[in-house]
Formats: C-alpha cells, sequence, structure tokens
C-alpha cells in the first residue's frame, strides 16, 4: 500500500498506527498531491493498481472564507491525479463524495438520482469533481470510478489508535462533544433548536468510520460492474438529532453532558435533516452498515480518553 499525503491535517503517527494494526507495510510519501511533478514521480515509482482519493480540504465555513484555496487544493489534487492515471494505464478510482452533494435535500430518505445541488464552495467542489468523474470515464472507456457518498462519519477505531484529530477546534459535532466530555472545551453549544424536526435540533446520518472503511473494500471488489462511473451512498439510514448524539455520548462517557442552545450556523447552513437510501450500496456493494450509534460513541470516547492530545 502506498499513502501520499502532505500531513496538513494528520499526522505520521497515523500512518504507524495503520502499519501496526494492519500487519502491513505502507511506504510513504510526504507529497502534496497538488504538485503535479510529485504525482506524475509517484505513478513512475509505485505499481498502482487501484487509487482512493481522500485527499481534500473539508471544512465548511472555511471554503466560504477561502475558496479560492477550496477550489484550487480539491480541483487540482483530482486532476493531477487523473491525469498521471491516464499516463501511466491505472483504471480505477474512488473518490471520496459527500452527502453534501445534495444540498438541503427535498426529499427523506436522500437516493443517489436526486438533484444535485451546493450551498458552499466546498460541496461546489465535490459537485464539480463526480462531474469531471463522469466526463473523464465518458471519453476513457476502460476507465472505471466511484464516487462514494458519505453522510456524517463518527467514531473511531475499536483498538483507540487511529481517530479524528483535527486541527484547532473541531468544526463537527462528534469530535467536538467528544472534546467536550474530555473536559478539553468549555462549552457544548447546539446549533439552534427551532427546526422543523421532532426534537428541533438537525437530524443526520452518523455512520461509523469503520463502516465506511468497509465501504471503500466493497466498492473496490465491485470494480467489474458494466457502468464505469457509479456513485453510491454510504450511511445508516437512519437520522439521529444533536439531542440524540449529546444523550448517546453523555451513556458512553458516563456522565450527562451539558449543553446550551445558541443560534442556528450563520447563513442558514445546516439543512434540518439529512438522510440516506442505502438500498443501492446494498443492491450493488453487497455492504450496509452494521455499527450502532452507541458503538460510535463508544469508539470515538476510547480514542478521545486514549489520546487527549490526538496523535501528538
Ligand atoms: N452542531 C452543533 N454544535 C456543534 C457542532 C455541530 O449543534 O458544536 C450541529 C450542526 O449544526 C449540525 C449537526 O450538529 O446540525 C452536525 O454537524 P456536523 O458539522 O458534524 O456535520 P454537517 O452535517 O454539518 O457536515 C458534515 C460534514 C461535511 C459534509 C456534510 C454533508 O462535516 O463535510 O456533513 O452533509 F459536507
Amino acid at each position: 500500500m502506498v499513502i501520499a499525503d502532505n500531513l496538513s491535517n494528520s499526522s505520521r503517527i497515523g500512518v504507524e498506527r495503520i502499519e501496526e494494526l494492519s500487519g502491513k507495510k505502507v511506504t510513504f510519501y510526504e507529497y502534496d498531491i497538488c504538485d503535479k511533478s510529485l504525482v506524475d514521480e509517484l505513478f513512475s515509482k509505485e505499481k498502482i493498481d487501484a487509487v482512493i482519493h481522500f485527499a481534500a480540504l473539508k471544512a465548511v465555513g472555511e471554503s466560504v472564507e477561502k475558496p479560492l484555496e477550496y477550489y484550487e487544493n480539491n480541483l487540482i489534487s483530482t486532476l493531477n491525479l487523473l491525469d498521471s492515471m491516464q499516463k501511466h494505464g491505472v483504471m480505477k478510482f474512488i473518490f471520496s463524495s459527500s452527502a453534501t452533494v445534495y444540498g438541503n435535500p427535498q426529499k427523506l430518505p436522500v437516493t443517489e438520482d436526486m438533484p444535485l445541488s451546493w450551498l458552499n464552495p466546498y460541496g461546489a467542489t465535490k459537485v464539480m469533481i463526480e462531474q469531471i468523474l463522469t466526463d473523464f470515464a465518458y471519453a476513457n472507456k476502460s476507465f472505471k470510478a466511484v464516487a462514494l457518498r458519505y453522510f456524517n462519519p463518527a467514531g473511531a477505531h475499536k483498538s483507540g489508535k487511529i481517530g479524528e484529530d483535527p486541527n484547532g477546534i473541531p468544526n463537527n459535532l462528534f469530535p467536538f462533544v467528544a472534546q467536550f466530555a474530555s473536559g478539553k472545551r468549555d462549552k457544548l453549544m447546539v446549533f439552534g433548536d427551532d427546526y422543523p424536526t421532532p426534537d428541533g435540533t438537525c437530524i443526520r446520518d452518523y455512520i461509523h468510520v469503520m463502516d465506511l472503511a468497509e465501504g471503500h473494500v466493497a466498492a473496490l471488489k465491485a470494480f467489474d460492474s458494466d457502468k464505469n462511473m457509479n456513485v453510491y451512498n454510504l450511511g445508516t439510514g437512519k437520522g439521529s438529532s444533536v439531542f440524540d448524539i449529546i444523550k448517546a455520548f453523555s451513556k458512553a462517557c458516563g456522565r450527562e453532558l451539558e449543553y446550551e442552545i445558541g443560534p442556528r450556523r450563520p447563513n442558514n447552513a445546516d439543512a434540518p435533516a439529512s438522510y440516506a437510501d442505502c438500498s443501492k450500496a446494498a443492491r450493488e456493494l453487497n455492504w450496509e452498515a452494521k455499527r450502532s450509534l452507541d458503538e460510535m460513541c463508544e469508539d470515538s470516547w476510547r480514542w478521545q480518553t486514549e489520546n487527549p492530545n490526538g496523535f501528538e
């Protein structure tokens, strides 16, 4: 296995732990894949069968403030990979897409055939890359691409050795709640309780990161299908509110987590509810999420308590 990462929001220690847990040697390149010459060099040196493209900037709020950085980083990196793949005859590509491509979904659960839209530059990059893959696959009949539309990844590896370690204050609910529960953050704020949902807070489809990882393995195995560009939702099909998460995490960490109700996120950026119909992945990839919300909270809490300062 070969990993290329510029370590802008990750750690070399994470790579060592992957080796430890998998028992497999990883060839690691501290490369920024926006650098075309480095990508070409990597493809010349290594024998690559398939590419899984996880590398991207992913903070919604930051993307509104720094749109050019998002377009440049997310698009150029993808174009560089596709170009090198074409040159070196590598034909299998898995892309980390996102439920964000559905914008504010008008129908639930969300199915893959629903119209795409975006609410911010980050979301726009995901929609654009899916389009680039569709066009590239149309022009190159032996190229096969799969875009996996992740819903809300949560949890950590059961060993407590790999988990989320975002730079600075976490943007996302799960790592924020974990850091709050450990005493690293002073205040847990619920961003709005006046949404048109049963308890007034937003509903999302949280999926255990290990289920997500298994979704990639399933997609790799299913590359023989006839279509050369495919998209799949990866979620659990179940919606949980912000209050549901706080309650489940309180159970996992063994104390009632207190919170405050704050205003909604700026610009009405949150869709009130989003959860996936995952029947296409079940049918065509023979994959479904197996782990519960309680497991996501337990594993995330284990990671947080055993690594209070992340990978450092
Ligand atoms: N929330 C809080 N308090 C916090 C953090 C979050 O109440 O401190 C709320 C949010 O307002 C939202 C819910 O918790 O209602 C989930 O927020 P996240 O940031 O964890 O997740 P999002 O659904 O906003 O975004 C995630 C990914 C995006 C992706 C999107 C796709 O972070 O990259 O899912 O739907 F685009």
